[in-house]
Protein backbone atom coordinates (compact mmCIF):
# COMPACT_ATOMS: atom_id res chain seq x y z
CA UNK A 1 0.00 0.00 0.00
CA UNK A 2 1.36 3.24 -1.19
CA UNK A 3 0.86 6.00 1.82
CA UNK A 4 1.59 9.18 0.25
CA UNK A 5 -0.25 10.88 -2.83
CA UNK A 6 0.63 13.64 -4.27
CA UNK A 7 -2.25 15.66 -6.81
CA UNK A 8 -1.05 18.22 -9.42
CA UNK A 9 -3.83 20.48 -10.62
CA UNK A 10 -2.33 22.68 -13.17
CA UNK A 11 -3.93 25.58 -13.35
CA UNK A 12 -3.28 29.37 -12.58
CA UNK A 13 -5.00 32.51 -12.40
CA UNK A 14 -1.72 34.23 -13.95
CA UNK A 15 1.26 33.11 -14.78
CA UNK A 16 4.20 34.57 -12.72
CA UNK A 17 7.41 34.96 -14.46
CA UNK A 18 9.70 32.96 -12.28
CA UNK A 19 7.70 29.62 -11.76
CA UNK A 20 8.55 26.47 -13.89
CA UNK A 21 6.43 24.48 -12.12
CA UNK A 22 3.64 23.06 -15.00
CA UNK A 23 0.92 24.85 -15.26
CA UNK A 24 -1.62 26.89 -17.70
CA UNK A 25 -4.28 29.48 -17.30
CA UNK A 26 -7.71 27.31 -16.63
CA UNK A 27 -10.62 27.79 -19.51
CA UNK A 28 -13.88 25.85 -18.08
CA UNK A 29 -14.36 23.05 -20.84
CA UNK A 30 -10.62 22.53 -19.83
CA UNK A 31 -10.44 22.30 -16.33
CA UNK A 32 -13.88 20.35 -16.19
CA UNK A 33 -12.30 17.49 -18.70
CA UNK A 34 -9.28 17.72 -16.94
CA UNK A 35 -11.38 16.53 -13.22
CA UNK A 36 -13.52 13.62 -15.18
CA UNK A 37 -9.71 12.54 -16.33
CA UNK A 38 -8.08 13.00 -12.95
CA UNK A 39 -10.59 11.02 -11.28
CA UNK A 40 -9.99 8.23 -14.10
CA UNK A 41 -6.71 8.56 -12.55
CA UNK A 42 -7.18 7.85 -9.09
CA UNK A 43 -9.48 5.31 -9.27
CA UNK A 44 -7.36 3.04 -11.89
CA UNK A 45 -5.09 3.59 -8.67
CA UNK A 46 -7.45 3.37 -5.61
CA UNK A 47 -6.38 -0.44 -4.54
CA UNK A 48 -2.43 0.55 -4.22
CA UNK A 49 -3.33 3.43 -1.99
CA UNK A 50 -4.23 4.13 1.87
CA UNK A 51 -2.76 7.77 1.97
CA UNK A 52 -1.56 9.19 5.19
CA UNK A 53 -0.68 12.02 3.72
CA UNK A 54 -2.42 13.98 0.64
CA UNK A 55 -0.80 17.26 -0.94
CA UNK A 56 -3.23 18.87 -3.52
CA UNK A 57 -0.29 21.27 -5.59
CA UNK A 58 0.24 22.59 -8.63
CA UNK A 59 -0.31 25.12 -10.54
CA UNK A 60 -2.89 26.81 -8.02
CA UNK A 61 -5.54 24.25 -7.02
CA UNK A 62 -7.28 26.88 -4.66
CA UNK A 63 -8.35 28.36 -8.77
CA UNK A 64 -10.45 25.28 -9.65
CA UNK A 65 -14.14 27.27 -8.66
CA UNK A 66 -16.42 25.88 -5.16
CA UNK A 67 -18.35 23.80 -8.08
CA UNK A 68 -14.94 22.23 -9.42
CA UNK A 69 -14.24 21.75 -5.99
CA UNK A 70 -16.83 19.83 -5.04
CA UNK A 71 -16.72 17.47 -7.92
CA UNK A 72 -13.08 16.83 -7.45
CA UNK A 73 -13.70 16.06 -3.34
CA UNK A 74 -16.83 14.41 -4.27
CA UNK A 75 -14.45 11.53 -6.43
CA UNK A 76 -11.81 11.62 -4.02
CA UNK A 77 -13.77 10.84 -0.94
CA UNK A 78 -15.71 7.73 -3.08
CA UNK A 79 -12.59 6.14 -4.40
CA UNK A 80 -10.25 6.76 -1.71
CA UNK A 81 -9.68 5.11 1.82
CA UNK A 82 -8.92 7.97 3.86
CA UNK A 83 -9.15 5.88 7.03
CA UNK A 84 -5.15 6.42 8.09
CA UNK A 85 -5.13 10.12 6.74
CA UNK A 86 -3.26 12.79 9.41
CA UNK A 87 -2.85 15.09 7.23
CA UNK A 88 -4.41 16.74 3.69
CA UNK A 89 -2.75 19.69 2.87
CA UNK A 90 -3.99 22.06 -0.24
CA UNK A 91 -1.30 25.19 -1.81
CA UNK A 92 -3.89 28.35 -1.93
CA UNK A 93 -2.74 31.88 -3.76
CA UNK A 94 -3.84 34.18 -1.49
CA UNK A 95 -5.83 35.79 -4.53
CA UNK A 96 -7.90 32.79 -4.75
CA UNK A 97 -9.03 32.76 -0.74
CA UNK A 98 -12.43 33.30 -0.15
CA UNK A 99 -14.66 32.44 2.78
CA UNK A 100 -17.36 29.93 0.68
CA UNK A 101 -13.97 28.25 -0.76
CA UNK A 102 -12.27 27.93 3.25
CA UNK A 103 -15.64 26.75 4.59
CA UNK A 104 -15.77 24.10 1.80
CA UNK A 105 -12.20 23.35 2.16
CA UNK A 106 -12.51 22.35 5.80
CA UNK A 107 -15.79 19.94 5.27
CA UNK A 108 -13.95 18.02 3.34
CA UNK A 109 -11.00 17.49 5.05
CA UNK A 110 -8.44 19.65 4.19
CA UNK A 111 -6.56 20.05 7.56
CA UNK A 112 -3.39 21.72 6.08
CA UNK A 113 -2.94 25.04 4.24
CA UNK A 114 0.01 26.25 2.14
CA UNK A 115 -0.53 29.86 1.15
CA UNK A 116 2.14 31.34 -0.94
CA UNK A 117 2.67 34.90 -0.12
CA UNK A 118 5.83 35.31 -1.09
CA UNK A 119 6.13 38.78 0.29
CA UNK A 120 4.60 41.47 2.47
CA UNK A 121 6.42 43.84 0.44
CA UNK A 122 4.22 45.35 -2.42
CA UNK A 123 6.93 46.36 -4.48
CA UNK A 124 8.11 42.95 -3.93
CA UNK A 125 5.00 41.47 -4.82
CA UNK A 126 5.00 43.67 -8.31
CA UNK A 127 8.20 42.36 -9.21
CA UNK A 128 7.32 38.81 -8.84
CA UNK A 129 4.14 39.75 -11.00
CA UNK A 130 1.78 38.45 -8.19
CA UNK A 131 -1.45 39.66 -8.65
CA UNK A 132 -2.39 39.81 -4.55
CA UNK A 133 -1.20 43.00 -2.11
CA UNK A 134 -0.17 42.17 0.92
CA UNK A 135 -3.49 43.41 2.09
CA UNK A 136 -5.24 40.86 0.68
CA UNK A 137 -3.09 37.90 1.61
CA UNK A 138 -3.24 39.26 5.30
CA UNK A 139 -7.51 38.89 4.86
CA UNK A 140 -7.21 35.97 3.49
CA UNK A 141 -4.98 34.60 5.86
CA UNK A 142 -7.83 35.79 8.63
CA UNK A 143 -10.51 34.29 6.22
CA UNK A 144 -8.72 30.72 6.54
CA UNK A 145 -7.80 30.73 10.28
CA UNK A 146 -12.14 32.13 11.15
CA UNK A 147 -12.90 28.96 8.76
CA UNK A 148 -11.13 27.07 11.51
CA UNK A 149 -7.80 26.02 9.69
CA UNK A 150 -5.34 25.57 12.57
CA UNK A 151 -2.24 24.43 10.10
CA UNK A 152 -1.53 27.05 7.85
CA UNK A 153 2.04 27.32 5.91
CA UNK A 154 3.06 30.65 4.39
CA UNK A 155 5.58 30.45 1.28
CA UNK A 156 8.03 33.09 1.03
CA UNK A 157 11.02 34.12 -1.25
CA UNK A 158 13.92 36.38 -0.86
CA UNK A 159 17.11 37.08 -3.08
CA UNK A 160 14.56 38.75 -5.83
CA UNK A 161 15.56 42.27 -6.98
CA UNK A 162 15.19 44.75 -5.26
CA UNK A 163 14.28 43.32 -2.35
CA UNK A 164 16.11 45.21 0.84
CA UNK A 165 16.93 43.35 4.38
CA UNK A 166 15.21 45.65 5.60
CA UNK A 167 12.14 44.51 3.37
CA UNK A 168 12.74 40.73 4.15
CA UNK A 169 13.37 41.10 7.88
CA UNK A 170 9.56 43.34 7.90
CA UNK A 171 8.14 40.16 6.14
CA UNK A 172 10.12 37.95 8.04
CA UNK A 173 8.36 39.64 11.20
CA UNK A 174 4.70 40.52 9.77
CA UNK A 175 4.41 36.60 9.14
CA UNK A 176 5.53 35.92 12.72
CA UNK A 177 2.35 38.49 13.89
CA UNK A 178 0.20 36.68 11.92
CA UNK A 179 1.61 33.62 14.31
CA UNK A 180 1.62 30.66 10.96
CA UNK A 181 2.62 27.10 12.22
CA UNK A 182 4.97 26.67 9.41
CA UNK A 183 7.03 29.09 7.35
CA UNK A 184 9.08 27.86 4.13
CA UNK A 185 11.50 30.77 2.73
CA UNK A 186 13.07 30.11 -0.07
CA UNK A 187 15.76 31.71 -2.48
CA UNK A 188 14.68 32.81 -5.59
CA UNK A 189 15.94 30.05 -8.05
CA UNK A 190 16.31 31.32 -12.07
CA UNK A 191 15.40 28.18 -13.48
CA UNK A 192 15.45 27.60 -16.90
CA UNK A 193 12.11 28.83 -19.43
CA UNK A 194 10.90 31.42 -17.46
CA UNK A 195 11.20 35.04 -17.58
CA UNK A 196 13.43 36.22 -15.31
CA UNK A 197 15.93 33.51 -16.52
CA UNK A 198 16.08 35.20 -19.94
CA UNK A 199 15.81 38.53 -17.89
CA UNK A 200 18.98 37.54 -15.72
CA UNK A 201 20.48 36.00 -19.09
CA UNK A 202 20.03 39.84 -20.92
CA UNK A 203 21.87 41.24 -17.41
CA UNK A 204 17.91 42.81 -16.97
CA UNK A 205 17.93 40.96 -13.86
CA UNK A 206 21.11 40.56 -11.15
CA UNK A 207 21.65 38.31 -8.36
CA UNK A 208 23.48 39.60 -5.26
CA UNK A 209 24.40 36.47 -3.87
CA UNK A 210 25.76 38.87 -0.66
CA UNK A 211 22.49 40.05 -0.08
CA UNK A 212 21.02 36.38 -0.18
CA UNK A 213 23.65 35.28 2.00
CA UNK A 214 22.49 37.94 4.78
CA UNK A 215 19.01 37.24 4.38
CA UNK A 216 18.93 33.72 4.64
CA UNK A 217 21.14 34.19 7.94
CA UNK A 218 18.19 36.59 9.30
CA UNK A 219 15.63 34.12 8.66
CA UNK A 220 17.46 31.12 10.22
CA UNK A 221 18.25 33.56 13.26
CA UNK A 222 15.19 35.11 13.76
CA UNK A 223 12.53 32.18 13.13
CA UNK A 224 14.68 29.99 15.71
CA UNK A 225 14.34 33.34 18.03
CA UNK A 226 10.71 32.54 17.53
CA UNK A 227 10.63 28.83 18.15
CA UNK A 228 10.55 27.53 14.54
CA UNK A 229 12.71 24.67 13.88
CA UNK A 230 14.48 24.20 10.67
CA UNK A 231 14.02 20.91 10.19
CA UNK A 232 14.74 21.49 6.18
CA UNK A 233 17.32 23.77 4.39
CA UNK A 234 13.87 25.98 3.46
CA UNK A 235 11.69 24.58 5.83
CA UNK A 236 10.35 26.16 9.42
CA UNK A 237 8.23 24.22 12.02
CA UNK A 238 6.35 25.32 15.52
CA UNK A 239 7.12 22.16 17.15
CA UNK A 240 4.69 18.99 16.22
CA UNK A 241 3.87 20.97 12.55
CA UNK A 242 6.73 19.61 10.48
CA UNK A 243 4.68 18.54 7.07
CA UNK A 244 4.28 14.92 7.09
CA UNK A 245 3.91 14.90 3.56
CA UNK A 246 7.58 16.94 2.67
CA UNK A 247 9.10 14.68 5.48
CA UNK A 248 8.42 11.37 3.66
CA UNK A 249 9.44 12.53 0.83
CA UNK A 250 12.99 13.82 2.09
CA UNK A 251 12.99 9.69 3.99
CA UNK A 252 13.13 8.14 0.44
CA UNK A 253 9.47 6.96 1.15
CA UNK A 254 6.98 5.84 -1.73
CA UNK A 255 4.79 8.17 -3.39
CA UNK A 256 2.35 8.09 -5.83
CA UNK A 257 1.89 11.25 -8.10
CA UNK A 258 -1.47 11.81 -9.97
CA UNK A 259 -2.48 14.62 -12.68
CA UNK A 260 -0.10 16.28 -15.53
CA UNK A 261 3.81 16.25 -14.99
CA UNK A 262 3.45 14.01 -12.06
CA UNK A 263 6.31 11.93 -10.84
CA UNK A 264 5.87 9.14 -8.82
CA UNK A 265 8.40 6.42 -6.88
CA UNK A 266 7.22 3.05 -6.17
CA UNK A 267 9.06 -0.20 -5.62
CA UNK A 268 11.92 1.04 -7.27
CA UNK A 269 10.50 2.69 -10.04
CA UNK A 270 10.33 6.31 -11.03
CA UNK A 271 7.69 7.83 -13.69
CA UNK A 272 6.28 11.09 -14.85
CA UNK A 273 2.98 11.49 -16.22
CA UNK A 274 2.51 13.60 -19.56
CA UNK A 275 2.89 17.51 -19.01
CA UNK A 276 0.48 18.57 -21.80
CA UNK A 277 -2.97 18.93 -19.47
CA UNK A 278 -4.88 18.09 -23.05
CA UNK A 279 -2.72 14.92 -23.90
CA UNK A 280 -3.17 13.97 -20.37
CA UNK A 281 -6.78 13.94 -20.45
CA UNK A 282 -7.49 12.59 -23.52
CA UNK A 283 -5.07 9.49 -23.05
CA UNK A 284 -6.52 9.21 -19.62
CA UNK A 285 -10.11 9.16 -20.43
CA UNK A 286 -9.15 6.91 -23.53
CA UNK A 287 -7.51 4.00 -21.02
CA UNK A 288 -4.18 4.34 -22.16
CA UNK A 289 -1.33 5.25 -19.97
CA UNK A 290 -0.80 8.87 -18.46
CA UNK A 291 3.11 8.02 -17.91
CA UNK A 292 5.52 9.76 -20.99
CA UNK A 293 8.43 8.31 -19.17
CA UNK A 294 9.49 5.68 -16.39
CA UNK A 295 12.92 4.38 -15.17
CA UNK A 296 13.77 1.94 -12.93
CA UNK A 297 15.82 2.95 -10.02
CA UNK A 298 19.50 1.49 -8.88
CA UNK A 299 19.85 0.28 -5.01
CA UNK A 300 23.08 2.97 -5.03
CA UNK A 301 20.56 6.32 -6.92
CA UNK A 302 18.12 5.35 -3.98
CA UNK A 303 21.03 5.70 -1.71
CA UNK A 304 22.35 8.75 -3.64
CA UNK A 305 18.87 10.75 -3.40
CA UNK A 306 18.75 9.77 0.19
CA UNK A 307 22.05 11.08 1.63
CA UNK A 308 20.98 14.09 -0.51
CA UNK A 309 17.66 14.29 1.07
CA UNK A 310 18.62 14.04 4.59
CA UNK A 311 21.63 16.14 4.62
CA UNK A 312 19.44 18.44 3.83
CA UNK A 313 17.24 18.18 7.41
CA UNK A 314 18.10 18.01 10.94
CA UNK A 315 17.92 14.62 10.90
CA UNK A 316 21.71 15.03 8.78
CA UNK A 317 23.24 11.89 7.15
CA UNK A 318 23.93 8.76 9.67
CA UNK A 319 27.67 7.68 9.10
CA UNK A 320 27.55 4.74 7.69
CA UNK A 321 24.84 5.99 5.23
CA UNK A 322 27.71 8.22 3.91
CA UNK A 323 30.70 5.86 4.25
CA UNK A 324 30.91 5.67 0.33
CA UNK A 325 31.31 9.55 0.39
CA UNK A 326 33.77 9.75 3.01
CA UNK A 327 36.55 11.66 1.24
CA UNK A 328 34.07 14.05 -0.39
CA UNK A 329 32.53 15.07 3.10
CA UNK A 330 35.68 15.60 4.63
CA UNK A 331 36.61 18.31 2.44
CA UNK A 332 33.18 19.74 2.89
CA UNK A 333 34.03 19.57 6.40
CA UNK A 334 37.72 21.56 5.86
CA UNK A 335 35.73 24.07 4.00
CA UNK A 336 33.32 24.90 6.98
CA UNK A 337 29.87 23.54 5.00
CA UNK A 338 29.68 20.31 7.55
CA UNK A 339 29.96 19.45 10.75
CA UNK A 340 29.84 15.69 12.49
CA UNK A 341 28.00 14.50 15.89
CA UNK A 342 28.18 11.60 17.92
CA UNK A 343 26.96 9.69 14.92
CA UNK A 344 25.85 11.80 11.80
CA UNK A 345 26.76 14.60 9.70
CA UNK A 346 25.40 17.90 9.10
CA UNK A 347 25.01 20.95 7.51
CA UNK A 348 26.71 24.15 8.96
CA UNK A 349 24.44 27.54 8.70
CA UNK A 350 26.73 28.25 5.38
CA UNK A 351 26.40 24.75 4.45
CA UNK A 352 22.73 25.07 4.28
CA UNK A 353 22.83 28.53 2.28
CA UNK A 354 25.10 26.25 -0.10
CA UNK A 355 23.25 23.16 0.00
CA UNK A 356 22.56 22.61 -3.40
CA UNK A 357 26.44 22.62 -4.08
CA UNK A 358 27.10 19.95 -1.13
CA UNK A 359 24.22 18.16 -2.30
CA UNK A 360 25.99 17.80 -5.88
CA UNK A 361 28.80 15.10 -3.92
CA UNK A 362 26.15 12.49 -4.17
CA UNK A 363 25.38 12.84 -7.78
C1 LIG B 1 3.85 25.42 -6.76
S1 LIG B 1 4.05 26.94 -5.97
C2 LIG B 1 2.36 26.93 -5.43
C3 LIG B 1 1.79 28.08 -4.71
C4 LIG B 1 0.67 28.84 -5.38
N1 LIG B 1 0.47 28.46 -6.74
C5 LIG B 1 1.07 30.28 -5.31
O1 LIG B 1 1.83 30.70 -6.19
O2 LIG B 1 0.64 30.96 -4.39
C6 LIG B 1 4.94 26.57 -4.46
C7 LIG B 1 5.91 27.60 -3.98
O3 LIG B 1 7.16 27.47 -4.64
C8 LIG B 1 7.88 28.67 -4.51
N2 LIG B 1 8.55 28.95 -5.79
C9 LIG B 1 8.03 28.76 -7.02
N3 LIG B 1 8.97 29.10 -7.95
C10 LIG B 1 10.07 29.51 -7.29
C11 LIG B 1 11.37 30.00 -7.71
N4 LIG B 1 11.69 30.13 -8.98
N5 LIG B 1 12.27 30.32 -6.75
C12 LIG B 1 11.94 30.18 -5.43
N6 LIG B 1 10.73 29.75 -4.99
C13 LIG B 1 9.81 29.41 -5.91
C14 LIG B 1 6.89 29.76 -4.12
O4 LIG B 1 7.16 30.20 -2.81
C15 LIG B 1 5.54 29.04 -4.19
O5 LIG B 1 4.65 29.51 -3.24
S1 LIG C 1 3.96 30.54 -8.42
FE1 LIG C 1 1.98 29.58 -8.10
S2 LIG C 1 0.47 31.00 -9.07
FE2 LIG C 1 2.47 31.55 -9.84
S3 LIG C 1 2.64 30.43 -11.77
FE3 LIG C 1 3.65 29.16 -10.18
S4 LIG C 1 2.09 27.80 -9.48
FE4 LIG C 1 1.04 29.45 -10.59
Amino acid sequence: MISHLYIHIPFCPNICPYCAFYKESAGRERVEKFLEALLVEVESHADQLRPETIFLGGGTPSALSPVQLEFLFEGLHRYLDLSALREWTIEMNPATVAADKAKLLRDVGINRISMGVQSWDDEVLKTLGRTHTAQKAEESFHLLRDAGFQNISIDLIFGVPGQSLTSWQETLERSLRLDPEHLSAYGLTYEEDTEFFRLLGKGVMKANEHLEADQFEITTDLLSAHGYEQYEVSNYAKQNHTSLHNTAYWLGRDYLGLGPSAFSTVAGKRWRNIRETGLYSSSTMSGQTARDFEEPLSPETLASERAAFGLRTHHGLPFDHGKKWQHELEKMETHGLLYRTEDRWLLTCRGKLLADTVGEIFV
